[in-house]
């Protein structure tokens, strides 16, 4: 019965952590305002516990017709991935939309992720008005609607040497925070952004995972460059009680929370690069020396697949964990959002995802800075530079540069506790 409330919502998240995430608590917003919600995902990645944690959507699969190997490139190439899934979902999200609006005249839009911008022409092909949601920054999308005219100033593609030099159409950006992104075709990922980009001009209106307050001068600019509506709406996260929807793909390790509950208030780092995220064995050494060497307690999400070339933690010393003496916890994925708001935690280093990122501010958690791809380095730029709640981590990940920044921001609460 629940699932006939009013006027029905078809929402299609990409299928990535940071992009599933929002989506979901978009749906179950506006589930909460009397919608009908129908999630359409993609077959390769069919996350079987996602249904039960939101009994009250309808979850509807379309074929993406990846090979495993395809699918399995989601963490080491997420352009290509993404690429592949605006070709392959175009004539099953055809043959979706002919059965659900065949069968219900009550469907009121699709929401789509920016990256499927696909689903545009399906949806002009229906008649059906199609919003988009943004998962990233305003900030963030603003440079990339601004690739056409980076590229024109000479800005684009990056330059090595060019790296200091500020990006004056853009500031405070300098061209070291300029999105990059590691793929096999760089060519293909200027392509992308561009059709993205126009993708969400052509739509009914985009709707952001941020809000006026934090954004103001980008979402004003948005609203110069864009002729549709724009709708800060974010963070969706704090629209519903903590803990009582759970979108995380993996399954978290709570056992966490119980060691910070045996921790001091604000004393603990923790360390998180999200789900997509790598790093190399002698980067994941330099890391573990500077928690080690910084004396402070932490909390170290290593997720299996992080270390390029490792299952998990072999590269660790023997007995790394057993000499600290309780000092540091791994898990290989945790419960995020509680672990931000657990008073134990003093500091946030974050590879600044965008949903990291407004998850650290909504929590008052101070940040330091690792960005390592796309919308990363542009939302750090804003973290330490604009919104000044957090601190870069400069030069390459080096253990007396991480023992160093550890001690700088953690010093930070013996004069404002
Ligand atoms: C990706 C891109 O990397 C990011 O730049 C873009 O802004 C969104 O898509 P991801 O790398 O996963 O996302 O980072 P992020 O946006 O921070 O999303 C990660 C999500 O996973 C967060 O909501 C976080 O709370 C959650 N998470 C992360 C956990 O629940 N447990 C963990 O251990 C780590």
């Amino acid at each position: 019965m629940e699932k006939q409330k009013g006027r029905r919502l078809l929402l299609m998240p990409s299928p990535l952590q940071g992009h599933v995430t929002p989506m979901l608590q978009l749906a179950h917003t506006l589930h909460s305002n009397g919608f009908s919600i129908t999630v359409i995902y993609t077959s390769s990645f069919t996350p079987p516990h996602l249904s039960s944690s939101y009994p009250n959507f309808t979850f509807l699969s379309i074929s993406d017709a990846l090979s495993e190997l395809e699918a399995s490139t989601s963490a080491s190439d997420p352009v290509h991935l993404t690429r592949l899934l605006n070709v392959r979902c175009v004539e099953p999200l055809k043959q979706c939309l002919v059965t659900l609006l065949k069968n219900d005249d009550r469907v009121a839009c699709f929401i789509s992720d920016a990256a499927l911008h696909f689903t545009q022409s399906v949806c002009d092909g229906f008649k059906l008005p199609r919003l988009v949601l943004r998962t990233g920054g305003a900030s963030s999308f603003l440079v990339f609607a601004s690739f056409p005219l980076l590229r024109e100033k000479g800005y684009l593609p990056v330059q090595e040497s060019r790296l200091e030099e500020p990006v004056v159409e853009l500031p405070p950006l300098k061209v070291k925070d300029l999105p990059k992104i590691e793929t096999r075709d760089p060519e293909a990922f200027y392509e992308f952004v561009v059709q993205f980009v126009e993708e969400c001009k052509a739509s009914s209106g985009v709707i952001w995972n941020s809000f006026e307050e934090l954004e103001s001068s980008a979402l004003a600019k948005l609203r110069q460059l864009f002729s549709i509506p724009i709708y800060p709406i974010g963070p969706f996260h704090k629209h519903f009680p903590e803990g009582s929807t759970s979108s995380s793909l993996l399954t978290p390790d709570t056992s966490c929370i119980s060691w910070l509950d045996t921790q001091e208030h604000n004393s603990v780092v923790y360390v998180s690069f999200g789900s997509i995220a790598s790093i190399t064995k002698a980067e994941f050494l330099e890391i573990a020396w500077g928690l080690a060497n910084s004396m402070q307690p932490f909390l170290w999400v290593v997720r299996p697949g992080l270390i390029r070339g490792s299952e998990w933690l072999e590269p660790l010393p023997s007995r790394f964990m057993e000499n600290l003496g309780g000092r540091g916890y791994i898990v290989k994925w945790a419960p995020q959002e509680q672990v931000l708001a657990h008073v134990a935690v003093g500091a946030f280093w974050t590879h600044n995802g965008w949903n990291s990122t407004l998850e650290s501010i909504c929590e008052g958690v101070p940040m330091i800075c690792s960005p390592c791809f796309a919308d990363q380095k542009v939302n750090a730029k804003y973290v330490s530079d604009v919104w000044r709640v957090g601190v870069k981590l400069e030069n390459k990940l080096d253990r007396e540069e991480i023992e160093k920044t550890i001690r700088k921001v953690m010093g930070l609460f013996l004069f404002f506790p």
